[in-house]
C-alpha cells in the first residue's frame, strides 16, 4: 500500500465502522481508486456454474447491500461481484450501535438485520449502469414477511433478467426465523418454489440463471449432510459455506459475549472450512462449493481452495488488510498453482480436504 493509502486505511479503522464503509462505497462511486490494469493470470480463470470468471475471488454479500459499486469491485481486480442482501421491500435494519470491530482478533460483530434498499431501488440502479462481469445477486426476506419463501421467489423474478447468479440467503443469524429456513421441511419446500420460478423465468427470458444457496456454520454435522442432498438433488448450481457465525470460538482474544451478532473474519476461518471440507468430501465433485469466511491472506485463500472451494469471498480480511490483500491473494495462487506444476488452479480444489474435514470446528 502506498503511503498515502496506508494513512486513509488506518484513519478508516479508527472511525465509526458504518460510516467507515459507507465512505468507502462512495470513494468506489465516484471512482478514487486505483483500476487494476493487470490481466490476471490464465491459471486463476475459471468455470462455474457455466459461468466463465476471470479469476475466483469475489466480494462477499453485505460489501454492496444497495447495488452502488458492482462494476467499480471488478475495476480493483475482483473476478465477480454480489450485491445485497436485497429484500423486497427496503427496511432500515436494527438499531445502532450493530457493527462492532474486534482489531485483536481481525474479525467483526455485526447485527445489521438487512438494513437494504429494497428490490425497486436496487433493480432501478442495476438497468441504469450495466453490470461489466459477473454479477451475483443475493436475495432474502423482510423481517416481518410471515411467508419468507415468497420473498425468495419474488426477488428471483424480479431480477431474472439482471442477475448472472443467484445466492439465496437463509443463513443470516440476524432476521428472526430466517435460519429455520436450513430445516429439512421448510428447506424442500423453498427449494421446490425457487426452483419452479426460476423454471419459469427460464422459458420468458430464454436464459438459465444459476442458483446457490448459502449456509451457516454451525448446523450440527448430522443434519448438514441431509440438507446438502437436498440442495443437491433440487439440482441447485452451487453451495455457499458460510454465512457469519453466532458461535464465539473460545480462543476470541476480544471478550464480547454479551455482544450478539454474526462473528466474521479470522476466527471463523477454522470453522468456515472445516465444514467446507466435510461438504466437499460428502458431495464428491456433484455441486461446485463457494468458500467464505475469514480469508484475509493468499495463504487462507489457498488454504481455502485446498479444503474445497471453487470459489471464494471475503469481506472482513478486506477491512483490517485493504485491497492488497486481494493482490497477495492472487500472486499467491498462481504461485501455488505453478509450485503443484498444474495448469489451472481449479486443479487444487478439494487437495486437502482430507485433512480440513478430520480438524475440529473451533
Ligand atoms: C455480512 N455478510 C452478509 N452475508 C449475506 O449473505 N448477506 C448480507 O447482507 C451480509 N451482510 C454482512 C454485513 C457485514 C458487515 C459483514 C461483516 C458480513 C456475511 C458475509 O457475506 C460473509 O459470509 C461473512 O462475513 C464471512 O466472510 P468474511 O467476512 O470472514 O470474509
Amino acid at each position: 500500500m502506498n503511503c498515502l493509502l496506508k494513512v486513509i486505511h488506518s484513519l478508516l479503522l479508527k472511525t465509526d465502522p458504518e460510516w467507515a464503509h459507507e465512505l468507502t462505497l462512495r470513494a468506489l462511486e465516484i471512482g478514487l481508486y486505483k483500476r487494476d490494469t493487470e490481466t490476471d493470470n490464465p491459471c486463476l480463470k475459471t468455470n462455474i456454474m457455466g459461468l466463465q470468471f476471470p479469476n475466483p475471488i469475489g466480494i462477499a454479500a453485505g460489501f454492496d447491500k444497495d447495488a452502488r459499486v458492482y462494476n467499480a469491485v471488478q475495476d480493483v481486480g475482483f473476478g465477480f461481484s454480489e450485491v445485497g442482501t436485497l429484500t423486497p421491500r427496503p427496511q432500515s435494519g436494527n438499531i445502532k450501535p450493530r457493527v462492532i470491530r474486534l482489531p485483536k482478533d481481525k474479525a467483526l460483530i455485526n447485527r445489521l438485520g438487512f438494513n437494504n434498499c429494497g428490490h425497486d431501488t436496487a433493480h432501478h440502479r442495476l438497468i441504469q449502469r450495466k453490470p461489466s462481469g459477473i454479477l451475483g445477486i443475493n436475495i432474502g426476506a423482510n423481517k416481518d414477511t410471515t411467508e419468507k419463501a415468497i420473498d425468495y421467489t419474488t426477488g428471483i423474478k424480479r431480477f431474472y433478467s439482471l442477475a448472472d447468479y443467484f445466492m439465496i440467503n437463509i443463513s443470516s443469524p440476524n432476521t428472526p426465523g430466517l435460519r429455520d429456513l436450513q430445516s429439512p421441511e421448510q428447506l424442500s419446500v423453498l427449494l421446490r418454489q425457487i426452483n419452479d420460478i426460476r423454471d419459469r423465468c427460464a422459458d420468458k427470458y430464454g436464459r438459465f440463471v444459476p442458483i446457490a444457496i448459502k449456509l451457516a456454520p454451525e448446523i450440527a454435522y448430522s443434519d448438514m449432510l441431509g440438507i446438502v442432498d437436498k440442495i443437491v438433488s433440487h439440482n441447485i448450481d452451487a453451495i455457499a459455506v458460510s454465512n457469519t457465525t453466532i458461535s464465539r470460538p473460545s480462543n476470541l482474544k476480544t471478550k464480547l459475549v454479551e455482544e450478539n451478532g454474526g462473528l466474521s473474519g479470522q476466527p471463523l476461518f477454522q470453522r468456515s472450512t472445516v465444514v467446507l471440507a466435510r461438504i466437499h468430501k460428502h458431495v464428491n465433485g456433484t455441486i461446485p462449493l463457494i468458500g467464505i469466511g475469514g480469508i484475509n491472506s493468499g495463504e487462507s485463500a489457498q488454504a481455502k481452495i485446498e479444503a474445497g472451494a471453487s470459489l471464494i469471498q471475503l469481506y472482513t480480511g478486506l477491512i483490517y488488510g485493504g485491497l492488497p490483500v486481494l493482490k497477495q491473494i492472487k500472486s499467491q495462487l498462481v504461485r501455488a498453482t505453478q509450485k503443484a506444476s498444474l495448469a489451472q488452479l481449479k486443479e487444487l480444489t478439494g487437495t486437502n480436504a482430507d485433512t480440513w474435514a478430520s480438524l475440529p470446528l473451533d
